[in-house]
């Protein structure tokens, strides 16, 4: 998809460094101090979970100003089914470059392509202020429960949004996101020290 002055297309493997860079200024002291999200990234190509159509990059001035990921999930339903819906994230912008609208341009183009490959619904962990203008509304509020939380909790940060319309009629379960998301602190550690070093600062408003 081409705009006026930006371009979103598939990652590339060429692309693959500049995209966890920018995961990492993205997110640096942001939710905790320095992040993970750029080694969440770094993994999940390798995974089965990780879908490659859904793996987008977008350009702008010739420079990766953003970039987004998804991943194959499901809720476990109480009934016993396995709904198949998808998760995404780390999604990016680069710092210089928030706040103008990209972030959302680039969601809802990757969520049409999520919906064009026949996908139902989203689960996402996330700021309800962004992710609520694109149509994501607080799970609970849809009968899908965090596995992290009591099943009674409003977890106003869990957040679904149906793709195709009904998908998740009739539906209750829990939700607990990929594997791919739990990474090993460590393991991260070592991954960031191949990055330029940058300095960790505990801020308020992190979650950790
Ligand atoms: C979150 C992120 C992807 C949003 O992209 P963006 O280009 O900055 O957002 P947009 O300009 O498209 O925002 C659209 C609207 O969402 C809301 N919004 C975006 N970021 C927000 C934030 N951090 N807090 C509250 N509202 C926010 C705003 O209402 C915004 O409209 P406004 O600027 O007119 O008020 C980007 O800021 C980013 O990379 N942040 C750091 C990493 C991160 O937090 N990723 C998401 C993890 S859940």
């Amino acid at each position: 998809m081409s705009g006026s002055d930006y371009t979103i297309r598939p990652e590339a493997p060429s692309d693959y460094r500049a995209a966890e860079e920018l995961t990492r200024e993205a997110f640096w002291n942001v939710y905790r101090p320095g992040c993970t999200e750029h080694y969440v990234l770094h993994c999940f190509r390798e995974r089965e979970e990780f879908v490659p159509e859904l793996d987008l990059v977008m350009e702008k001035d010739r420079k990766l100003i953003g970039h987004i990921m998804y991943a194959r999930a499901e809720i476990q339903a109480d009934d016993g089914r396995k709904i198949p819906i998808l998760a995404f994230g780390p999604i990016s912008i680069a710092p210089e470059y928030q706040r103008k609208g990209y972030g959302k341009i680039l969601l809802d183009d990757s969520m049409k392509k999520a919906a064009d490959l026949g996908a139902g619904a989203i689960c996402i962990e996330g700021n309800p202020d962004f992710y609520g203008k694109s149509g994501f509304v607080t799970a609970s509020t849809k009968g899908i429960h965090y596995f992290a939380e009591p099943r009674e909790a409003e977890v106003p940060y869990f957040l679904v949004r149906e793709l195709k319309e009904g998908y998740l009629n009739g539906v209750t379960g829990t939700y607990r996101p990929p594997e791919g998301y739990f990474i090993d602190e460590e393991e991260t550690e070592q991954f960031d020290k191949s990055f330029p070093p940058k300095e960790k600062l505990k801020l308020p408003g992190q979650l950790v």
